[in-house]
């Protein structure tokens, strides 16, 4: 059996959520970490029985044989990181949430990848939740006859100890708000669950903390099946997280996802349900993890290897990352302007067709 060894780029916060999947995935080993940080990448790499850490991912990956890179760097790095690793050493990449702040960046890491024949995945860890994986398979099913309203809540606490933890938190270039940050998992799974945008009214506000972007943001969004879409997304709660929820109205039914990360199944409810079948769908989806990151990570990674090794289609690509990078860029448009702001262009007299 061939195990995909794995290098991370970035010994950060969420390192260590990477490291617990790849040991809990049998074809995954964790080969080499590096970060610029020495204190950072030799603690993780005691941690994770590494003989040896990097202080540059070109050291790493010149010395080590690595087949896939994780890219946990900044948000506002992950472009560049991903574009030289890619044209220097060829490797297939994980990247994290968001997979970049601007979609001009988002684009030249999909054509890198594409031009070097190697594979782009963005962690969305969320779409491995079990609660979201049995919406999105009563979704599939028609379960909800037409869908009319999709509504996500962030309501987090990150106080002024958090950004100041880093100098890149709360930045525009290297963080973005808390669309780009913390709600970009929401965001993606309003969109997977919708489908495509058409327009978006939005307004941001900076409340509780010293930061340079907003933290927090409301957005409502008319999608092309007619539905609309509403986003809540706060940084500012205080004293502690509420929730990461996820509500998906329809015709004929409706379901809410809520808990900290998306992970608890709240509201099952179909016309003609038992409430004996509902009760046990709440109590089978009950799972709450013990912090807002989720149990995801093992799923995605796992996911990851498995696109790789059979060349399946990834759940999350490039292409599929970039569209919540976009839908936020046009939210920051709109509370930038104070206008609606429109997806896509969408003939309207061209002579080849409407
Ligand atoms: N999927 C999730 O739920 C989730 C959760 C948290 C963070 N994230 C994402 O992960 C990324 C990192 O977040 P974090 O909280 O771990 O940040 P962090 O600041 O804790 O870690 C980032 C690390 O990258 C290192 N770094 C910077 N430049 C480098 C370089 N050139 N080479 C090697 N290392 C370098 C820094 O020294 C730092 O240790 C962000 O994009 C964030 O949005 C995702």
């Amino acid at each position: 059996m061939k195990k995909y060894k794995i290098g991370l780029v970035g010994c950060g916060r969420i390192s260590a959520k990477h490291i617990e999947a790849v040991k809990n995935i049998e074809k995954a080993e964790l080969a080499a970490v590096c970060d610029i940080d020495e204190e950072r990448a030799s603690s993780v790499a005691e941690r994770s029985g590494l003989a040896n850490y990097y202080l540059s991912y070109d050291r790493m990956l010149e010395q080590e044989d690595i087949d896939i890179v994780n890219i946990l760097t900044p948000s506002g790095m992950h472009a560049e990181h991903t574009i030289d690793i890619v044209k220097k050493y060829k490797k297939h990449i994980i990247v994290e949430k968001p997979m970049a702040l601007r979609t001009s960046d988002a684009d030249a890491m999909i054509r890198t990848c594409d031009l070097n024949s190697v594979r782009l995945f963005v962690v969305k860890q969320n779409r491995y939740n079990l609660p979201v994986r049995k919406l999105r398979s009563a979704l599939e099913n028609g379960d909800f006859g037409r869908l009319f309203l999709g509504t996500v809540r962030v309501r987090w606490c990150r106080d002024q100890r958090y950004y100041d933890m880093d100098e890149w938190r709360g930045t525009w270039r290297y963080d973005g708000g808390v669309l780009a940050n913390q709600a970009s998992h929401h965001i993606d799974l309003l969109e997977w669950m919708l489908g495509t945008p058409v327009s978006v009214m939005a307004k941001t506000e900076t409340f509780m903390s010293n930061i340079e972007v907003d933290d927090t943001a409301a957005a409502i969004i008319k999608f092309e099946n007619g539905a609309m879409g509403i986003i809540e997304a706060t940084t500012a709660t205080r004293p502690h997280d509420i929730e990461g929820s996820v509500s998906i109205l329809g015709e004929k039914g409706s379901v809410v996802i809520g808990g900290f990360a998306v992970n608890k199944m709240v509201t099952w409810n179909f016309n003609g349900l038992s409430d004996g079948a509902r009760l046990k769908i709440l109590s089978e989806f009950a799972e709450n993890p013990p912090n807002v990151y989720g149990f995801g990570h093992i799923r995605y990674i796992e996911h990851v290897i498995d696109c790789i090794e059979n060349n399946k289609q990834a759940l999350v690509d490039g292409l599929e990352g970039r569209k919540s990078l976009e839908l936020i860029n046009a939210i920051y448009e709109s509370a930038e302007t104070g206008r609606e702001v429109e997806l896509k262009f969408r003939p309207k007299m061209s002579r080849l067709g409407n």
